[in-house]
């Protein structure tokens, strides 16, 4: 119990916001009990001693073939999947608050107006929310729709596309007033859009918030605070963007940033 609220207390004074030492992530076997045995399952660990700590207010990009485990390191920040050796005296475990936005690989749509999608049930502040709209750039997409932002979608409404779809979704995430945001790799439909949202979310509407992008837009690399690159389920390199681009093994992710028009990335080819 001291040596918690020793770690709190550090984590606070150094302005940490989520510090994961030697933490396994996985899925929890299952007890199956019959009329005759009993049988416990065995745990999956995904992610095997993951040592991760951000400060608060920092920009991570996370990079990483697919498969290699960037969608487990966001899930472990929700607690979608359990800490496993939670009873292990080596690791530590933090996150500074559970006030987290989240906007996920495969972006959803409630019934109801495009406006009701954004807001999701928080208070309206026309001001922010104009702004939103504005860095999704959703707002030509209002024009064209007779009732702009109080069309109908959802299964009852009208048909979208998959990119306002998704602009629609990182809206919502965006708009909701979060500690921690999480943007899980924005499908390829917004990529001639996700690099304004990027910058928008890091100079105006989400300056000072802890933001953790797993994305393939490399142009914004620069601005991260930190590069994560995932492989294999672990994290194979954690360094600021000098140190990332020093990296030989990194320079085909370099060169994509001087010819955006490369559309292949070496590391996220099949995302
Ligand atoms: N909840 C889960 N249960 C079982 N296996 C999982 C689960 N989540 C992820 N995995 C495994 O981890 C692999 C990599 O997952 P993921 O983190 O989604 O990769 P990425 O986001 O880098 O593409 C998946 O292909 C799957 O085999
Ligand atoms: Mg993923």
């Amino acid at each position: 119990m001291e040596i918690f609220i020793t770690f709190i207390l550090y984590s606070i004074a150094n302005n940490i916001a989520i510090d994961f030492k030697k933490c396994d992530f996985g899925i929890k076997g299952e007890e199956i009990r019959t009329k005759d045995e009993f049988k416990k399952t065995e745990d999956k660990v995904l992610l095997k001693e993951l040592d991760l700590t951000i400060k608060n207010g920092y920009l991570m990009a996370i990079l990483g073939e697919t498969g290699s485990g960037k969608t487990c390191l966001i899930n472990s920040l929700l607690r979608n999947l359990e800490l496993l050796n939670r009873n292990s005296p080596d690791k530590s475990y933090y996150i500074f608050s559970n006030n987290i936005s989240y906007a996920c690989q495969a972006p959803w749509i409630m019934n109801g107006t495009i406006h009701d999608n954004i807001i999701f049930y928080g208070n309206f502040d026309k001001e922010k929310y104009n702004q939103v709209v504005n860095a999704c750039q959703l707002d030509k997409d209002f024009e064209n729709l007779k009732h702009g932002d109080f069309t109908e979608i959802g299964s009852t409404g009208n048909n979208i596309s998959g990119g306002q779809r998704a602009r629609i979704a990182l809206a919502r995430a965006i708009y909701k007033d979060a500690d921690i945001y999480l943007f899980d790799d924005p499908i390829s439909s917004v990529d001639s859009y996700i690099s304004k949202i990027f910058h928008q979310a890091r100079v105006n509407l989400l300056k000072d918030k802890t933001r953790i992008f797993v994305t393939h837009d490399t142009r914004n690399l620069k601005y991260s605070s930190r590069v994560i690159v995932m492989n294999h389920f672990e994290i194979e390199f954690n360094g600021n963007y000098k140190q990332f681009s020093g990296k030989e093994e990194y320079k085909d992710i370099i060169d994509e940033q001087s010819h955006p028009e490369k559309k292949e990335l070496k590391l996220c080819k099949n995302d």
